[in-house]
């Protein structure tokens, strides 16, 4: 039995997450600005009104948290505004920026102190965050926020690597979430994370840095 803290938990894929593990039997700390009736149903503990881009919810949870070791923790929290090049709206870019890019790093930093040897960083990213796979253009805020969280991952996959701490930089698919308007065209969020999980569980020291898709795919960057 492994702890799991799982941000943006109470709906989606990171509700998804929590369900999976709790039924594995794994610990599971689930943070989130507000809970859900469905996280509630699951009896986990969770730590609500944790907004991951405000430094005094982060340093709340710190103190709720104090110094409980986490094994993995999964940074799923995410927001999506498709800015188009006519419709370029500043505020909207930076905003993505800082939720997708900027708080899961900084979020990584306030609780290293809660990993050890052996614990794995998740960050989710996105397929939309490669260069080399964007062969649609738009959506540059939440493409810019996702490239530089891949950045943030192998920075951290190379300085947390002395700590034999692993770092898994995940694309979960195409999913049908409120993020993609339930898109019929998506996986649903149980088979996301079926992949995902697998994904975590064979993420090593030697394969940490890499960017990849739920099924297994590696992703070009
Ligand atoms: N769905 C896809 O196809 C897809 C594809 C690629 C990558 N992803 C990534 O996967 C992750 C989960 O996406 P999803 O599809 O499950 O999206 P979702 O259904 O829209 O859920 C997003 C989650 O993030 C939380 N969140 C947003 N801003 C937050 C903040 N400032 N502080 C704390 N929590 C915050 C939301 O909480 P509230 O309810 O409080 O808003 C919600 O729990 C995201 O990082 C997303 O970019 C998704």
């Amino acid at each position: 039995m492994a702890t799991y803290l799982v941000t943006g938990s109470n709906r989606g894929i990171g509700l998804e997450y929590c369900r999976q593990l709790k039924e594995r039997g794994d610990e599971v700390i689930a943070t989130c600005r507000s809970s859900s009736s469905e996280l509630e149903a699951l009896k986990v503990r969770i730590e609500s009104g944790i907004d991951v881009s405000s430094g005094a919810s982060v340093l709340r949870l710190k103190k709720n948290l104090k110094e409980t070791p986490i094994d993995v923790m999964i940074q799923n929290a995410g927001i999506a505004e498709f800015n188009s090049l006519e419709n370029l709206d500043p505020e909207s870019i930076l905003r993505q920026f800082q939720v997708n890019a900027l708080s899961p790093l900084c979020f990584t930093k306030a609780f290293i102190s809660n990993l050890r040897k052996g614990s794995k960083v998740v960050l989710m990213t996105s397929r939309m965050g490669s260069i080399d796979d964007n062969t649609s253009g738009g959506s540059y805020g939440y493409r810019m926020s996702k490239v530089s969280l891949c950045m943030a991952g192998k920075s951290l996959s190379i300085d947390l690597k002395s700590s034999e701490i692993s770092v898994g930089i995940l694309h979960p698919g195409l999913v049908s979430t409120r993020m993609t308007g339930f898109t019929s065209n998506g996986i649903t969020t149980q088979e996301s994370v079926r992949g995902l999980l697998e994904r975590i569980d064979s993420l090593t020291l030697e394969n940490s840095g890499t960017f990849w898709h739920s099924n297994g795919q590696i992703l070009p960057w």
